[in-house]
Order: C-alpha cells, then structure tokens, then sequence
C-alpha cells in the first residue's frame, strides 16, 4: 500500500531516501500503483503488431524474485494470460518456430529475437537478455528468466544469482570463459514472477534453437523453470536434481544435468551441500 498524499506530504527528504532504501533493500525493485495496469495492452497501443494483439487479461501477485535480485519481493501485480494458451499467442509460437529455424547463425538469432514482436514482455524490459559466455564451450547452462540487473544490463546472471553462479562454476575450475549462459525467457518478466506457459510458448523455439546452434556436450538445468520446460515434466527440482537425463534437440540427444537455481541457494544456503553433489557429478562428467 502507499502512502495517502497526506502522508507523502509528511516525509522529509532524509525519509524518502530512506524509505525508498528500505523498499530497495526489501526487494521491491519496481515501482507499481495499487491499482493493476494492463501493460500488454499499454504496449499493443504503443506498437501495434499482429502477434502482440491485446488480450485477455487476469490479475496474479508476484513472489520472491527467482532471480536472486532480493528475496522477499513485494506484491507485483501483473497482466498475464489465462493458464490456457489464448489464439494469438499459438500464432506467435508458430511464427517464433519459422524465425528461429531459418537463423543459421547466434548472431542471426539474436537479430531475429530482437525484431520479434510475438512476446509482449519485449515491450516492459529495457534489454534483450541474449547470452552470456562463450559459444564454442562444451556446457551451456539455461536459467529461468533475466531479473532487474540482468535487464538493466542486458547479460544473463549478473545480479545476486549470478555472483553466486559465479562462485559455483570456479569451485569446478569454470568460468564464464568455459560455459555459455541463456535463459528460458530472453527478457525480464516485470516484477519477476513465474513466466507464464504463453510466455515460454512464445520463447522456447528460440531456446531450442539457441541450443541446436550452439551444439553443447552438456546441458546444465538450472532450476525447477528451467528444468520443466527443457524436460518437458511437471516433476519437482528437488526430484530431478542430480540425475542426468538427455534431452533431444535438433536430432540429437544431449545430456541434461538439472541442478538447484542459484537464486533458490541464496535463500535456502543448507541446500547448498545438494547443489555441491550435482556440481561435482558435472566436473566428472566433462573428464569422462
Ligand atoms: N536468474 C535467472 O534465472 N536468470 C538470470 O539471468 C538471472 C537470475
């Protein structure tokens, strides 16, 4: 809730600042109204384009930002779909699935997700979200979605999240030079809640294409997001973590390690011996 103009009134500068402090520190990384505002279809009147139509809308909270950014956020009221995949954004998919599988090359990839109007949050973030790392390395690792830093910076797992990913991949004698990061999600869903099943409709085709061009040895799952949707299970993180399965891309089978979401260990630490195991299960596979 804000504060009524009466109140607002009251502040001093010194407690403004320190407010805003207090919320920044709370997590509270975007400022919202009380009321809801549909920004899809802010965004459809901004930039009208066949795939980005107006579209239903309901109303969902947000929840502690996956991303690592700060944990607990505050209440993120967001337009998003009906859980069901409305038409346009199955059209949006169909097209997402043409573009990307014309693209030959990353760098036409990302030229491409960066015309692409099928994904209305391309309107609410400031950066595309495109990769990080280095191509030609032997693991790729796919996260959930960008968060603020990651959006402000246009770089996959550089908040929070990211220093502690960081930290991880040194522990087994990587870094960002020896794997190459994406996410499900190539820009910042506002206020960081779970993407929704037409976002990822919309987004996976590049994913998979991303993956098929950049033909990895390994796939390192990071987090339950991350995890379902490039093994396409409703089964839980903390079921999955640890065991290698493979996943089919472009023809070919590559192995998956799905492990705990960086962000998830800043806010769970005793998690972190688990996140340890699947970390050194990946140092055994790469010298196997
Ligand atoms: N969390 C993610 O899943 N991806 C990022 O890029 C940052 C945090």
């Amino acid at each position: 809730m804000s504060p009524s103009g009466n109140e607002q009134q009251k502040l001093s500068r010194e407690q403004a600042i320190a407010l805003l402090a207090f919320h920044v520190e709370a997590g509270v990384s975007d400022a919202l109204g009380d009321e809801p505002v549909n920004r899809y279809e802010l965004a459809d009147a901004a930039a009208p384009a066949p795939e980005a139509a107006p579209r239903t809308a309901t109303v969902r909270g947000a929840r502690p930002d996956p991303r690592g950014d700060a944990a607990p956020a505050a209440p993120a009221p967001r337009a998003v779909p009906p859980s069901s995949i409305p038409l346009e954004d199955t059209q949006a998919a169909g097209s997402a699935r043409e573009i990307a599988a014309r693209c030959n090359t990353l760098d036409e990839l990302r030229q491409a997700l960066a015309g692409f109007e099928g994904c209305p949050l391309r309107y609410t973030a400031k950066n595309l979200v495109f990769a990080d790392g280095n191509p030609q390395a032997r693991i790729m690792l796919i996260g959930e979605a960008p968060g603020r830093d990651e959006d402000l910076q246009g770089l996959p797992f550089v908040g929070r999240a990211g220093q502690l990913l960081d930290r991880m991949l040194a522990a087994i004698g990587l870094d960002r030079t020896s794997v190459y990061i994406i996410n499900t999600l190539p820009w910042r869903p506002p206020g960081n809640p779970t993407p929704t099943p037409a976002e990822h409709a919309v987004c996976m085709p590049f994913v998979e294409r991303h993956v098929e061009l950049v033909n990895p040895d390994i796939l390192v799952l990071l987090g339950g997001v991350a995890a379902k949707q490039m093994l396409g299970t409703d089964t839980g993180i903390m079921r999955l973590r640890g065991k290698w399965t493979n996943v089919k891309v472009g023809g070919r089978d590559v192995p998956a390690l799905p492990t705990l979401h960086p962000a998830y260990l800043l806010r769970q630490p005793a998690q972190k011996q688990l996140a340890w195991r699947d970390l050194l299960s990946l140092k055994a596979r790469l010298q196997s």
